[in-house]
C-alpha cells in the first residue's frame, strides 16, 4: 500500500474533519500519502481527487462539516458507474480506501471489499442508528444542540404556560429523541421505535396539568409514528385561513392534536439541520480522531473489509457487514425515561 483514499459519504456531521485530520496525521506517520476524494462516491466515479497534506488539515479539527463535501451518491445503483470507480481508483493509484460514513455509505465499502479492493469504513451518523458500534460520532454533538434547545424552551414554555413540541431528526431510529429527552427533562419522548396512542399522550399532558404544571415540554422524533394513523390525522388536519391544507411533519401535526385536545396553547419547534451544524463537541473530536488513527493501522496491519466500532472503552474492527444494520433504541432505557412524565 502507497496510496490511501478516504472519502465522506451521506449527510455531513460534526467530527468529519476530526476524522480526515486523524487519518492524514496517522497515514504520513507511516509514509503512505493520502488522496482526498470529493463528495463522497460521487467523487470516485466523476474522478474529483486532490492530494491531502498535512497542510490541507491545518486548523480543520474543530471545524464542523467536511472539508472533502458529501453526497449521498451510492454507484452501485448503476453498472456504469461501479465500473467508471473502479477504474478511477487504478487511475488515481488509490491501493486503499477510508469510506467514513452511514449504512449507505458503508454498504458500497462491503460491495468494494467483495471486489477485492482494500477498504476499511469508520462509523458516522448524528442519528446513531449504526449496529456494531456503541456510539457513532456526530451523536454527542447532535445531543447537546439538542439538549440546549430544550433548555432554552422550558423557559419560555414556563412563562406562557404552553405546551411545546421539539420534532428532532434520528431518520428511523429515536437515540437523539431518547438521550437529549432524558438530558433535557422532557415531559413526554416518542420515538420511531415505539408507536404513540395520541389518547395517552394528551392523557398524561392533562394529568400533568391537573398536577398543577403548567406547562410541557414534548420531543418527538422525525420517524415517530402514531399507532392509528386515521385517529390522529383527523385530529389534527386543519385547513389554513387562506384554504390551504395544513400538513406539515409529524410535529405539526402533534402539536394541532395535543392543543385540540388538550386545549393547552401549543408551539412547534421543528430543529432541522442545526442539529448537524457547527462545531464538534469535545467527545465527539475524541471519538473521530480516535477512529481516524485506527482505521489507517487496520490498513497498516493488512486488515480490510472493517469498521472501526467503539466497544465500551475500546476501539475495535468489526466485519464491515455486521456494521449495516439498524440499531433500535434500548427498550429499558426508553422505559426509564417514563420515570419523569
Ligand atoms: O442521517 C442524518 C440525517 O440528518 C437524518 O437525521 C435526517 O433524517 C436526514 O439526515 C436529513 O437528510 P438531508 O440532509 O438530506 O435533508
Amino acid at each position: 500500500i502507497k496510496t490511501i483514499g478516504i472519502l465522506t459519504g451521506g449527510g455531513d456531521c460534526p467530527g468529519l474533519n476530526a476524522v480526515i485530520r486523524a487519518v492524514v496525521k496517522t497515514a504520513h506517520l507511516y509514509d503512505y500519502s493520502v488522496i482526498g476524494i470529493r463528495n463522497g462516491w460521487k467523487g470516485i466515479v466523476e474522478g474529483e481527487v486532490e492530494p491531502l497534506t498535512e497542510f490541507s488539515v491545518t486548523g480543520i479539527l474543530p471545524k464542523g462539516g467536511t472539508i472533502l463535501g458529501t453526497s449521498r451518491t451510492n454507484p452501485l445503483k448503476s453498472e456504469e458507474q461501479t465500473q467508471q470507480m473502479l477504474s478511477n481508483l487504478k487511475r488515481f493509484g488509490i491501493d486503499a480506501v477510508v469510506a467514513v460514513g452511514g449504512d449507505d455509505t458503508l454498504s458500497v465499502a462491503t460491495r468494494l471489499h467483495q471486489m477485492n479492493i482494500p477498504v476499511v469504513g469508520i462509523p458516522k451518523t448524528i442519528d446513531n442508528d449504526l449496529s456494531g458500534t456503541d456510539y457513532t460520532f456526530g451523536f454527542d454533538t447532535a445531543v447537546s444542540i439538542v439538549t440546549d434547545a430544550i433548555d432554552r424552551l422550558h423557559t419560555t414554555a414556563e412563562s406562557h404556560h404552553r405546551i411545546m413540541v421539539l420534532e428532532v431528526m434520528g431518520r428511523h431510529a429515536g437515540w437523539i429523541a431518547t438521550i437529549a429527552g432524558i438530558a433535557g427533562g422532557a415531559d413526554q419522548i416518542l420515538i420511531p421505535e415505539v408507536p404513540f396512542d395520541i389518547d395517552d399522550v394528551c392523557e398524561g399532558l392533562k394529568k400533568r396539568r391537573e398536577r398543577g404544571k403548567k406547562f410541557s415540554i414534548v420531543v418527538i422524533a422525525e420517524g415517530a409514528k402514531p399507532t392509528d394513523m386515521n385517529n390522529f390525522v383527523t385530529a389534527s388536519s386543519k385547513v389554513d385561513e387562506f384554504g390551504h391544507e395544513q400538513l406539515g411533519g409529524i410535529g405539526h401535526l402533534l402539536g394541532r392534536a395535543i392543543e385540540e385536545r388538550v386545549g393547552s396553547e401549543t408551539r412547534v419547534t421543528v430543529l432541522g439541520h442545526v442539529q448537524r451544524g457547527g462545531s464538534p463537541t469535545a467527545h465527539d473530536r475524541v471519538l473521530a480522531t480516535r477512529y481516524g488513527v485506527k482505521a489507517v493501522q487496520q490498513i497498516h496491519e493488512g486488515n480490510y473489509g472493517v469498521m472501526v466500532a467503539l466497544h465500551g472503552d475500546k476501539i475495535v474492527p468489526i466485519p464491515l457487514s455486521d456494521a449495516i444494520t439498524q440499531k433500535k433504541v434500548d427498550p429499558e432505557l426508553y422505559e426509564m425515561a417514563r420515570i419523569f412524565y
